[in-house]
């Protein structure tokens, strides 16, 4: 037995793509509805080789994902039901197949070690020319967004404490995730999706799925070409994690320009414990933003900075009980 950290760094490369199998196959759903199950049984209700089906449970069992009982027969732990479950808010299979495509482009990293990201994503398309590069990318793009973020905004809407708000702007809000926990926990905000121009059918999909439609418009264009929609809270959730200082202080600018005296910034991001020593979680994604993006995960105190340089003052970090937290800005009032 190899000691535990080396166990899980060998062997845990397996895993994520096991449990995106189950899900993709079904195999998590039908023991969500029926467990505990035997493999056969899994097997039979999905149509699948019996053999295969069950060499997989028995992974997801020994990563302590499912519990294998002594009659053989298997069944989601409690405790990961909920993000396992695509009926649940918390689910995340969006998430674990963008973590596994993500793999891919993993060897990408050689070239940089050689070359510098710089010199080899030269010949690359724009992260969003490449996530964007036909409808079905773009779908699975959203889908991921939205397994990341969903669940998560309803703590972080919470924290934000919109009540007395009335127009929110959500930068690169996406399909809309922040958006609606918003508008669902605060009846007379209004909302408004600033997004690339191609976003548009899956925000307005989201508006009519949700009954939004008097309440969160979509606005498209390009954040760093164009002025921000003006709004009294301006959001920005996962988007300075994709990019340098540069342009995010070029972002936080304009979030300034839109945002009216006495409104305020909300920044919605992992975070690198102030030590950087962790979480395991905001070190993983770091490193896939180099590889999917231009941009890194940050502290509390450098995203407090980047919002200082900005002009918001009064800034203050809101930790969720979850990896996506909340730093605050005010634009004084004039
Ligand atoms: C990582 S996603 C975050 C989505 C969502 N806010 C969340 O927290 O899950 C970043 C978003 O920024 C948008 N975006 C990227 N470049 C953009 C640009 N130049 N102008 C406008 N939006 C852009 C993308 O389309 C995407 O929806």
């Amino acid at each position: 037995m190899l000691p535990p950290s080396l166990e899980i760094a060998v062997y845990g490369l397996i895993v994520t793509p096991m449990l995106q199998l189950a899900d993709k196959h079904g195999m998590l759903a039908e023991l969500l509805a029926h467990g505990p199950l035997p493999s056969t049984d899994v097997a039979a209700r999905i149509d699948a080789d019996p053999d295969t089906v069950d060499r997989i449970l028995l992974v997801l069992a020994s990563a302590g994902l499912l519990h294998r009982d002594s009659a053989g027969a298997f069944a989601v732990d409690p405790a990961v039901a909920p993000y396992l479950d695509a009926a649940h808010p918390g689910y995340i299979g969006g998430f674990v197949k963008h973590m596994v495509d993500a793999l891919e482009q993993l060897p990408r990293l050689e070239r940089y070690l050689a070359l510098g990201k710089r010199t080899v994503d030269a010949d690359l398309p724009a992260p969003y020319d490449h996530f964007y590069q036909d409808d079905l990318s773009t779908a699975e793009f959203m889908s991921a967004m939205w397994s990341l973020s969903y669940d998560v905004s309803r703590e972080l809407a919470e924290l934000a404490a919109l009540d007395g708000s009335k127009v929110l702007v959500d930068v690169g809000g996406a399909s809309g995730p922040f958006s609606v926990a918003a508008l669902e926990q605060n009846p007379r905000l209004r909302a408004i999706v600033f997004d690339l121009p191609n976003i548009r059918p899956h925000l307005e999909s989201t508006r009519d799925k949700y009954g939004l439609t008097d309440r969160l418009e979509f606005a498209g264009g390009d954040f760093f070409a164009d002025e921000l929609p003006e709004g009294d809270v301006v959001a920005f959730g996962y988007v300075m994690s994709n990019w340098p200082d540069a342009e995010c202080k070029q972002l936080l600018h304009k979030a300034f320009r839109a945002c009216q005296p006495g409104g305020r910034v909300l920044v919605m991001e992992r975070l690198f414990d102030d030590d950087r020593n962790g979480p395991l979680s905001t070190a993983v994604m770091n490193l896939t933003m180099q590889v999917e993006t231009r941009g890194v995960h940050r502290t509390a105190a450098e995203l407090v900075a980047l919002l200082e340089d900005a002009g918001f003052t009064g800034c203050a970090v809101h930790r969720s009980g979850r990896d996506k937290h909340l730093v605050v800005g005010h634009r004084p009032a004039a």
